[in-house]
């Protein structure tokens, strides 16, 4: 993992350097519409309410739960016990990601969606909530953390949402076996190099034209930089926009140059 400073002076440059997010010099018309229509969708979700509580609601618990690390990422608490308000702080992606997550799952209206590393839900609740009758699969490796979760789905009244227990290694064979081609993944856990692309490999062998593969924490390491690299290159990928803090991959067809956009976020 990279230094904080390290980390801040990467995201400086990225700031100073990616596309403004208005538009402007996207030449590509699908990437354009994702700006303005998904992007910078400023239309405000009563999901986003709903989830922002409970979100808060988990920071205020000092419950302790047994977390079995699985993955790289962290690194901010060593102890197998930690509250979960800690997890809530660390491990959930912020409420800005959370909530491109369900506009992209509500724009793109994907046939179901699979998300790599649950933690307590808080991202898994974004992408079920865009559309309620669509299948989410998420998997979690720590039993104690997947639990807390399935309560946080049964609080929001989530019921699309199959939360499967395990490690990656053994649950996403057996997952990829009952899907068939994926049309929209997050993969949020277990930010190492060979294990991001061992994911990617599993995924690519079975995409379609549609579907959308969005990593998260490309820029964490340097590590994650060389996985994410590899991925923009594969020739099954026709498009690639970093955001930064994400990265989403493309496989559309009739792009027929491979295109590649940072843009700000
Ligand atoms: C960053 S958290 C996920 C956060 C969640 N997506 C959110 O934004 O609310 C990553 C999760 O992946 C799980 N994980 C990491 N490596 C794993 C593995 N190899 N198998 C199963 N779960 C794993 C961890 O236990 C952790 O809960």
């Amino acid at each position: 993992m990279y230094t904080p400073f390290t980390l801040a002076s990467k995201y400086v440059h990225y700031y100073l350097t990616a596309g403004n997010g208005k538009g402007h010099g996207i030449h590509s018309p699908f990437v354009f519409d994702f700006v303005v229509h998904v992007l910078n969708d400023r239309r405000n979700f009563y999901a986003y309410t709903e989830i922002e509580l409970l979100r808060n609601k988990l920071l205020r618990n000092t419950e302790e739960i047994e977390v079995e690390d699985l993955g790289a990422g962290s690194l901010s608490s060593p102890h197998r016990k930690r509250a979960i308000g800690s997890i809530a702080r660390h491990a959930a992606k912020p409420g800005k990601y959370g909530k491109l997550l369900f506009r992209m799952v509500e724009r793109y209206e994907p046939k179901n969606v699979l998300e790599l590393g649950t933690s307590l839900g808080i991202s898994t609740c974004y992408l079920a909530s865009a559309h309620k009758q669509m299948p989410v699969l998420t998997l979690e490796g720590a039993p104690a953390v997947a639990a807390q979760a399935l309560r946080n789905f049964e609080d929001l009244g989530l019921k699309n949402i199959r939360l499967i227990t395990g490690n990656f290694d053994t649950t996403l064979p057996k997952v990829l076996e009952v899907v068939g081609s994926p049309d929209f993944v997050f993969i949020d856990g277990n930010h190492r190099k060979q294990t991001t692309l061992n994911y990617f490999h599993q995924l690519v062998q079975r995409v379609n034209h549609r579907s959308i593969l969005i990593f998260d924490d490309i820029h964490w390491s340097r590590e994650m930089e060389e996985a994410w690299e590899e991925i923009r290159k594969h020739p099954s990928v026709t498009l690639t926009i970093d955001l930064f803090f994400i990265g989403i991959v493309f496989f559309k067809p009739e792009i027929r140059q491979v295109q590649h956009f940072t843009i700000r976020f």
